[in-house]
């Protein structure tokens, strides 16, 4: 239970510390930002959360879909360089969109992605 506790400030403090998202660019067709959700949740293998009933599905739009799916991507790589891309359509920020909703976790730093995966 303290290790438990230990690392979630820890957690706390890197999700604080470096947040850096990666997220889909305005303006782009809803066939590149489909095919870069296709993309990413291939690769990712779960992308529940933007599913019916997930907790970021709301809102239901292909672009805040493709923000989360692209995000969690780029959290799971580390944040390598070069990896928020998509062909271009997608780019990093420092901030959240303002779309998300309550309850729909968007990592920040490649250390959340971790302690999620154990
Ligand atoms: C992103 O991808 C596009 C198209 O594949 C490429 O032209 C561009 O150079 C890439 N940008 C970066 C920063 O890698």
């Amino acid at each position: 239970m303290r290790l438990l506790l230990s690392l979630l400030f820890l957690l706390a403090l890197t999700t604080y510390s470096s947040a850096t998202y990666c997220l889909c660019r305005d303006g782009v067709g809803e066939k590149d930002l489909q095919t870069s959700i296709d993309y990413a949740c291939g690769v990712l293998k779960d992308c529940n959360p933007i599913h019916e009933k997930g907790p970021c599905y709301q809102p239901n739009t292909i672009k805040s879909h493709c923000d989360w799916a692209v995000n969690t991507y780029f959290q799971r790589f580390g944040q390598i360089s070069g990896s928020c891309n998509f062909s271009g359509t997608a780019t990093t920020s420092q901030n959240l969109p303002s779309t998300v909703v309550t309850g729909c976790l968007y990592p920040s730093s490649p250390g959340y992605v971790c302690f999620k995966i154990w």
